[in-house]
């Protein structure tokens, strides 16, 4: 039986996200009760996280907080009302490029709030603590697939610093505590409802509605994108997991971000117009998840191409576009 069965409440931070969404979603499936917390706040078009939350709402094992996870007197309420077991952390500013412009929000959402949501790990003795991070803290690397083990000391933007920072309060609160903590590094997710600021919604977007659509670099540069749903199953696996474990998450199949172009332009049947501008110099070339811990630790295996992953997308993309045509990008 699995270990988190046992369970019965999870704290999803930022569940009105992309991620957290997909993650709620599937925990309440699953006849959990989640609470989530989010603040809503308007890095990008927070009319889609109304979206996601509304289409949460429907479960009654859903509760919801409009917080903020810096405010640690916030999250010791939310823990004296709730016997939360497990919190799966993915509450984050979560731009590479727009921690280049503002690093304090990177440091007081990612390092600050996962620090106040280890304290309430400590006094509330909760079970497992996961916590989102993300390939970029691999930085420029020509050392294909990342590994768990390779180096991650030279992070090209705040936001990976961030990320990585917050690894390391987890690795000593695990030493001094004996807590639970599973970090899952995500490799560029995408798919139904995902995010407006990210390369996929918007060149779907862009694309049906006939606007130019802007490619850094040359188009060359391989990601590892990896579908929303193998990654919400991933996730929630952690929870079964003990000790202190990294693993990445990506679908072990880099493709070239022309030839995910080429496949919208395909399922949309119309051409894109590209506006090409110099690659910036916080890009990663390409991403390559390992997945050898993932496996090992969850017997994950992504199931889903990019074939059929971006088709998904393109057909919600297709059901929702009235709702979605105010949507800022
Ligand atoms: N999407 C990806 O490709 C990807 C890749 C690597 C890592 N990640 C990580 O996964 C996690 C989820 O990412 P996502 O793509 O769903 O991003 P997202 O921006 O859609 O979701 C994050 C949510 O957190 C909320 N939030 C931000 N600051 C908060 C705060 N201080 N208090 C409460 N809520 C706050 C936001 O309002 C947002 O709804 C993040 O930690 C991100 O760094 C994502």
């Amino acid at each position: 039986m699995l270990k988190y069965k046992t369970m019965q409440t999870i704290l999803v931070t930022g569940s009105a996200g992309f991620i957290g969404w997909a993650t709620c979603d599937l925990l309440l499936k699953k006849d959990f009760i989640v609470i989530g917390i989010d603040n809503i706040n308007d890095y990008y078009d927070p009319k889609i996280k109304e979206l996601r939350l509304n289409s949460l709402k429907k479960y009654e094992n859903f509760i919801f907080y409009k917080g903020d996870i810096e405010d640690l007197d916030t999250l010791r309420k939310i823990f004296k009302s709730h016997k939360i077991e497990g919190i799966i952390n993915l509450a984050a500013r979560a731009g590479v490029r727009a921690s280049v412009e503002n690093p304090w929000g990177y440091l007081d959402t990612n390092v600050k709030g996962t620090i106040n949501l280890l304290e309430c790990v400590k006094d509330f003795n909760v079970k497992v603590f996961v916590l989102a991070s993300t390939s970029s803290v691999y930085g420029d690397t020509d050392k294909i697939p990342f590994k768990v083990s390779d180096f991650t000391d030279k992070p090209l933007a705040p936001y990976p610093a961030s990320k990585k920072s917050a690894e390391l309060f987890c690795y000593s609160y695990h030493y001094l505590y004996g807590i639970n903590t599973i970090i899952p590094r995500y490799f560029t997710v995408y798919g139904p409802f995902g995010r407006p600021d990210m390369s996929i919604f918007r060149f779907i977007k862009k694309i049906d509605s006939g606007e130019p659509i802007t490619v850094y670099g040359d188009g060359r540069q391989k990601r590892d994108f990896t579908f929303i749903e193998d990654i919400a199953e991933a996730t929630v696996s952690c929870l079964n997991l003990e000790g202190f474990k990294i693993l990445n998450l990506g679908n072990d199949n880099p493709v070239e971000l022309i030839y995910v172009i080429n496949l919208i332009e395909k399922l949309l049947g119309k051409e894109a117009e590209i506006q090409w501008q110099p690659r910036h110099p916080a890009d990663i070339f390409a991403t390559w998840a390992d997945i050898t811990e993932a496996k090992q630790y969850i017997g994950w295996i992504p199931k889903v191409s990019i074939e059929e992953g971006i088709s998904k997308t393109v057909q919600w993309y297709k059901e929702y576009r009235d709702l979605l045509k105010d949507i800022k990008i």
